[in-house]
């Protein structure tokens, strides 16, 4: 059976591709977003705790009022208004459900979608899901600042939505006060929506987070979505959210309820622990991954490759052209099989490959250890 047109043009996601060629030729993989370590204990003995409780069945659609209570009282002064757990909160499966339950939910077919790339591979896929017209806005190195006439230019009365991802992965930038400023703007101006998609919220390096929804006009147009699995170190339990005002909420309900229905009750208990955390678990957290971001970042430079450093998330973007290579690609599949270190080809986040071709992307989620060996290993270049 052939694979359903709708799916037909994305293939295989990069992912997947590059995380087989790393087992094939045993490479440490800096490709895959995900810690090589285990997620807190207080968070896991939560949700173990509902798993011994007889919480078995069904919970309700939008998520546990628990976790629903608990995701209102945490990112309430965060977005500068209250939130209504009953009518503002939707529990997902991961970010990822978010994301396609907001596109399914919220986008009709032939609506405009701008996208800033390069993107976040599943946003064209959520967008050709619900028919959605992309246009895009490309940011460019060294700095990857967001143009204000390039995304004014791509706002048209057919938008409906602007998606933004800040701290932005591939690139780590945090969007600025001015940059966010100019996406405001032209949401008023055209009545367009902005889906926030701010999973790497927590890592931030010398830098707070700029919250679009908190900016005049916002907080009633802004859908802010964001999931465990980062801030937390558990990737693999796939709990998510979505905040957004009851009209836009309605929306994303109507697509969840058919997409998941619900997410697993036991981590939805777990995910009351963690948002609870007490502050200093994200002091630690930002501490840590910043000296991981140090520690690859000078050590890319040391071999040669030049690297702009984040001010966000746990990614970094670098140029790879000082050593000749035709393509991103070519160069990724260089650095597995002559190199052993796996690292993902940006191209593919781009409309247009040849925007990413002199760039490689490298994730500094993996231990001290692991990334002193993979700087090792590179310097082979
Ligand atoms: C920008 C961005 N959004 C969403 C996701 C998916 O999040 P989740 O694992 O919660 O579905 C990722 C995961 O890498 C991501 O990088």
């Amino acid at each position: 059976m052939p694979v359903a047109k709708r799916f037909q043009p994305f293939g295989v996601t990069i992912f997947t591709e590059i995380t087989n060629l790393a087992q094939q030729h045993d490479a440490i993989n800096l490709g895959q977003g995900f810690p090589n370590w285990d997620g807190p204990d207080f968070i896991k003995q939560a949700a173990a705790r509902s798993l011994e409780g007889g919480r078995d069945q069904y919970p309700a659609s939008p998520g546990i009022r628990e976790l629903r209570e608990a995701i209102a009282r945490r990112y309430g002064p965060l977005l500068g208004r209250d939130l209504d757990p009953d009518t503002e909160i939707t529990v997902t499966t991961g970010c990822t459900e978010a994301l396609a339950a907001t596109f399914l939910g919220l986008i009709d077919p032939g609506d405009e979608v701008v996208l800033i790339e390069p993107f976040y591979d599943a946003y064209p896929v959520d967008a050709a899901l619900a028919g959605a017209v992309t246009r895009a806005v490309t940011l460019r190195p060294p700095d990857f600042r967001l143009d204000p006439e390039m995304l004014a230019a791509a706002v048209t009365d057919q938008t409906k939505a602007i998606l933004v991802n800040t701290p932005h992965n591939p690139t780590g930038r945090v969007f600025d006060a001015d940059e966010l400023a100019t996406i405001a703007r032209l949401c008023r101006q055209h009545d367009v929506i902005a889906i926030c998609d701010e999973v790497y919220e927590w890592m931030t390096y010398d830098t707070e987070l700029p919250r679009l929804a908190r900016l005049p006009g916002m907080g009633e147009r802004t859908i802010t979505l964001s999931s465990l699995g980062k801030t937390y170190s558990l990737t693999g339990w796939k709990v998510g959210w979505a905040i957004a005002p009851p009209g836009l909420t309605g929306g994303i309900r109507a697509a969840h309820q058919f997409l998941t229905f619900t997410t697993p009750t036991p981590v939805q208990y777990g995910a009351v622990a963690a948002l609870e955390a007490p502050a200093h678990y994200y002091t630690e957290l930002r501490s840590s991954y910043q000296e991981r971001r140090d520690l690859l970042v000078d050590g890319l430079e040391r071999v040669g490759l030049r690297p702009f450093r984040p001010d966000g998330t746990y990614f970094v973007m670098a140029d790879h052209t000082a050593f000749g290579f035709e393509d991103d690609r070519s160069f990724c599949r260089h650095l597995i099989e002559k190199c052993g270190v796996a690292a993902i080809p940006p191209s593919v986040f781009y409309s247009d490959p040849v925007d990413g071709a002199s760039l490689v992307r490298f994730s500094f989620s993996r231990d001290a250890a692991t990334l002193q060996e993979a700087v090792e290993r590179l310097s082979r270049l």
